[in-house]
């Protein structure tokens, strides 16, 4: 570890305290600037409905505006660190809150509406005396819902398995649901993960082994399938298969068709990171956020490829990630680990054991894992390279069924039963990020000291937390932590206080909390200028549990506007430091 700077990033601020209030709080010298909240017009030409602060605006209009619930998040440079685009994920929704009466009555347009807050979005922003604002209207502003066509990369491609009634040949599947965490690849495009989609979708009484393997059951949280037959797997069998992947869109062109990529296989996918092998191909690492689930990685087959006069970059690569090969991860008590191929054909995954070609491996991901024998681990959430060390890192941001009757055991990267709190294990590859073999260790177990129970403690040097999500690093090389741990700060999290950012430096290990948000909130994406003098955090969900019926939609938040008729929205923070410095430095 360590590299050039042995000693690592400093940490330059001031440490904030813990905090419960419905605020967000950041070092003496910060600001944090509201931006670009749930419902306000992402820019369309002739096309700005205004926000309704009590949530009456249609499910047309809200195909025109921000999404609910922001979360992965990159920054796309048009004028450098002045102006640029910012594309981000709109995770999932809050039905109380996204209609004035939330679901005391249930309708299709009501799911329209839900389905139009759900995606990505790209928006412009410039910086202005008065500090980031939304340019609008822009002809880059975008959004992609739950209903926008995508095409299908991969193996998966046209496959038996994704063929719909509506889609015979299985080959374009409209929207995209649940995206969580966000890369951004060297050719300039977004990496999306559809992570939780199997809530969406309803099984019949008894579902499928298949299905039962990817959580689908009979309940469903949204309530989609009663208006939307596309999510009634009875009518549908094929329809969850079309959900689950990484998903690339290219944010400087609105015109684009984004992708499913299939290649780099199925799952509750939080999101996908890229790393470059000395030869210059991608590596795209990512884990799926459920207990006991796994960490992959994907090699391509081919070179990035430069922008040539007639191609940018992002169309130079528009196929690069459809060829190459998945593996998953096992870690090894003795502090080294592998990478298990997931190729048709090698050891158990054979037309014998169920898989018929490489689409079928990749469709049931999971399965192909279970037989492989890769380690089952605490909830893979981000993942992040140290530009200056290359190792990698991921958060496991918490597995409290670890260890109990009928669930596995501990193991060496899996340390702890009940596990509330989470830690971050990291690796290095043994000769390059396309290498089979690996060692690895944890930067940090998360916890209390002051906890009584001894899986609660932890180890961190510094400012205590729990469950860490998103890690990002900045160009420095230090390490930012997002947490997101249950929504009520009490018991073993009583002295965390809200969800907060913290930084580390992953030398020392050191930790210092820089940001804590307003109630009920998660932090979540981190992305930066070029120049590393602004960075953009989301908060996600604050206020979250208020009734489902829409009865007391400030129950527990009214942030950003303490609006006396309005409700709490997620938003983006623009981050800047008074003298304009590098933010953390
Ligand atoms: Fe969407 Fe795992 O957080
Ligand atoms: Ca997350
Ligand atoms: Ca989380
Ligand atoms: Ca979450």
């Amino acid at each position: 570890l360590g590299g050039s700077n042995a000693a690592g990033p400093a940490l330059g601020f001031q440490p904030v305290r813990a905090s419960v209030a419905d605020r967000v709080v950041v070092p003496e010298g910060y600001t944090a600037q509201v931006l670009a909240p749930w419902g306000e017009p992402v820019g369309i030409a002739g096309q700005m409905p205004a926000f309704r602060a009590d949530a009456g605006n249609s499910a047309e209009e809200q195909a025109l505006q921000m999404g609910m619930h922001h979360d992965g998040i990159h920054y796309y440079p048009l004028d450098g660190s002045r102006r640029g685009l910012l594309c981000l994920n709109q995770e999932y929704t809050d039905e109380g809150l996204l209609h004035p009466d939330g679901q005391a009555t249930w309708t299709a347009a009501k799911v329209r509406k839900s389905q139009a807050a759900h995606g990505i979005t790209v928006i412009e922003i410039e910086q202005r005396p008065d500090g980031w604002q939304m340019v609008r209207p822009s002809r880059y502003a975008r959004r992609i819902t739950a209903t926008t066509p995508f095409a299908i990369g991969g193996p998966a491609a046209g496959h038996p398995l994704m063929r719909t009634i509506a889609d015979p040949s299985g080959m374009t599947v409209l929207g995209t649901i649940s995206n969580c965490a966000a890369g951004q690849t060297p050719w300039g495009t977004y990496l999306s993960g559809e992570e939780n989609w199997a809530n969406y979708f309803t099984a019949s009484d008894v579902p499928t082994g298949h299905e039962r393997r990817w959580g689908i059951n009979k309940a469903t949280w949204y309530r989609w399938p009663e208006f939307d037959p596309r999510f009634d797997t009875v009518r549908n069998p094929n329809e969850p298969n079309r959900f689950g992947w990484v998903v690339e869109v290219d944010p400087m062109d609105p015109k684009s068709t984004p992708v499913k990529r299939t290649a780099l296989g199925r799952a509750a996918h939080e999101g996908a990171w890229v790393a470059v092998t000395k030869d210059g191909r991608a590596v795209v690492y990512s884990g799926e956020d459920a207990v006991f689930e796994y960490i992959y990685k994907f090699v391509s087959r081919d070179k990035i490829q430069p922008a040539t006069k007639d191609k940018t970059a992002a169309q130079a690569n528009a196929t690069l990630l459809d060829h190459g090969t998945l593996y998953v991860a096992q870690f090894n008590a003795d502090g080294t680990g592998r990478w298990l191929p997931m190729v048709h054909g090698q050891g158990p995954l054979t037309a014998a054991n169920g898989f018929a070609d490489q689409g079928e491996v990749v469709i049931k991901t999971r399965q192909a894992a279970d037989l492989l024998g890769a380690t089952k681990m605490d909830r893979p959430e981000w993942l992040a390279i140290d530009p200056n060390s290359g190792w990698v890192y991921c958060t496991l941001t918490n597995n409290s069924q670890r260890g109990t009757a009928g669930r596995p055991g501990v193991d060496a990267a899996n340390p702890r039963t009940r596990n509330t709190m989470g830690q971050i294990i990291r690796w290095k590859e043994a000769l390059d990020f396309a290498s089979e073999a690996f060692v690895w260790n944890h930067l940090l177990l998360a916890g209390d000291p002051a906890n009584e129970r001894p899986e609660a403690k932890g180890n961190i040097k510094g400012d205590v937390f729990a469950g860490p999500d998103t890690i990002a690093f900045d160009n420095r090389g230090l390490l930012w932590i997002g947490t997101d741990h249950s929504a009520s700060a009490q018991g073993e999290f009583a002295r965390m206080g809200n969800n907060a950012l913290l930084a580390c430096n992953p030398v020392s290990g050191e930790v210092r909390r820089f940001l804590v948000g307003p109630q009920r909130c998660e932090l979540t994406g981190a992305a930066w200028t070029p120049d590393g003098r602004t960075m953009f955090v989301n908060i996600q969900h604050p206020g979250s549990g208020s009734p489902r019926d829409g009865s007391n939609p400030r129950q527990f938040s009214n942030w950003p506007d303490f609006n006396p008729a309005g409700r709490p929205r997620s938003a983006t923070l623009a981050i800047r430091r008074l003298d304009g410095g590098v933010i953390g430095a």
